[in-house]
């Protein structure tokens, strides 16, 4: 296994370009198999969900071609409903294959994905939405065999909690089924409308785009996408703060301002100079004046959008060691999104955790001190990376195989804005 060893303390500058987003291009990806032709997504990042995600689509029978970040899918002959243990262990998205599947061949066989290290994670709702729509569920084995003798029938499906990807999967699903189906308390994140968007281009037809009541009209047929992934948020979002956590100033290009509301403002709260213009996003520090630059603290509570995302939170917690007062930072989406804690307590972090709060106790600016220190999941990493970007001495990064699920080019875009980081063999 590799390791990734960052000498921090050095403030980064320059530009970074943000790359297609990973959940959008997996729900897109799982789109193609609505129906059968040449599928065309264009700025597909290439990552290590995305090459399971396509690994996946592979065993299912479809044919792949990558050129550069343009992604052609075959979808004309599937060969199996099936999605395996060994590829839905490593990645849950593969839960998005449910709805196309039920929908197009009438039956598909996903294994449960089981918890991962920030929850349980379960998929009822996924199950709940796809019975109400007409297909029956059995569980066996750890697998989830749902069938549909006939065409799947609109209705009128609540969820509890918005979910993201379960909101995807009634999406797809409801696109072909006979009548209307309506989504209620939908999930509303940029990474929706996304599929929204490209599921119109491929003929379906649905109302109320970016609110929580989708409308869907089925239609019996749709034709094959040619469509573009949006830029990823939480790639932008976690190179805004590495920059800011190193006292530096820079730029994120390529990027959708608008689909980062609740971050912008919390660090304009901070008292980090924010601008934006259409496609790029430059934070840098108004001179205090009082010598050196300090940050505010500043509290979050993660929300679905278009609140605080809680893909960033444990980002926004390796900033705020650093701040010059404290702040309270509450994960309400997720049960155990505070693995990188204990880490940050192994470079001097002062943080009490309390149920689903933690108080974090600044340090200041560069505050930290570099540790070996272990990556749990993706996003719990890159908190680690910006810890040890803003750490004084060496950090060692362990298990950096999350981080590789969803930052592309990460150690180069890292070097371009200055930073002394590298990959190394962990023995
Ligand atoms: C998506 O996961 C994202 N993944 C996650 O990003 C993200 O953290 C999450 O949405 C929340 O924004 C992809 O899009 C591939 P949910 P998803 O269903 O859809 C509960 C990353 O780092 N729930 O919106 O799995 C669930 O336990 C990943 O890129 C049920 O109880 O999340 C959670 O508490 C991590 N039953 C809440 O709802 C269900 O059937 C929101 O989960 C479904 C969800």
């Amino acid at each position: 296994m590799e390791k990734l060893v960052i000498h921090g303390g050095r403030p980064l500058h320059g530009e970074v370009k943000i790359s297609g987003a990973k959940n959008a291009a997996l729900p897109l990806m799982a789109a193609t198999l609505l129906t059968p032709g040449k599928h065309r997504l264009r700025n597909v990042p290439n990552l290590r969900d995305t090459r399971t995600f396509i690994r996946l689509l592979e065993y299912l029978g479809v044919k792949s071609e990558r050129v550069g970040d343009t992604l052609s899918l075959d979808t004309t002959n599937l060969s199996s409903a099936e999605a395996p243990y060994d590829l839905v262990k490593t990645m849950r998205a593969s839960v998005l294959v449910l709805g196309p599947l039920v929908a197009r061949l009438g039956q598909a066989r996903v294994s449960l994905p089981g918890g991962c290290a920030i929850g349980a994670r379960p998929i009822d709702f996924h199950i709940m939405g796809l019975e109400r729509l007409g297909a029956t569920c059995h569980l066996e084995g750890g697998y989830v065999d749902l069938k549909c003798e006939r065409a799947l029938r609109g209705e009128v499906i609540y969820f509890d909690i918005p979910t993201v990807t379960g909101t995807e999967n009634l999406l797809m699903a409801a696109s072909l089924a006979e009548g209307t189906t309506v989504l209620k308390n939908a999930a509303k994140e940029p990474e929706i409308g996304n599929l929204v968007d490209m599921l119109t281009g491929m003929g379906a037809k649905i109302e109320g785009r970016g609110t929580d009541s989708l409308i869907i009209h089925g239609v019996k047929h749709l034709q094959p996408a040619d469509c573009e992934v949006i830029p990823d948020r939480i790639e932008a979002g976690t190179y805004l703060l590495a920059i800011v956590a190193t006292g530096g100033s820079g730029s994120v290009s390529h990027c959708r301002p608008d689909h980062l509301p609740s971050l912008l403002e919390k660090l304009r709260l901070a008292g980090v100079n924010v601008t934006e213009t259409r496609d790029t996003i430059t934070v840098g520090w108004n001179e205090t004046g009082e010598g050196g630059k300090q940050l505010k603290g500043v509290n979050i509570k993660t929300m679905p959008y278009p609140g605080y995302p809680t893909d960033l939170q444990a980002q926004f917690m390796a900033l705020m060691t650093q701040c010059s007062g404290s702040c309270v930072v509450n994960e309400t989406i997720f049960e155990n999104r505070f693995m990188h804690v204990a880490e940050l307590h192994r470079m001097g972090a002062n943080i009490k955790i309390d149920g689903h709060s933690a108080r974090v106790e600044g340090l200041g600016m560069g505050g930290l001190k570099g540790a070996p220190v272990m990556a749990t999941d993706l996003r719990a990493s890159s908190s680690l990376v910006i810890a040890g970007l803003s750490a004084s001495g060496r950090t060692d990064i362990s298990r950096i195989y999350h981080l590789e699920r969803g930052y592309e080019n990460l150690v180069d875009k890292l070097t371009k804005l200055g930073a002394k980081v590298w990959k190394e063999d962990e023995q």
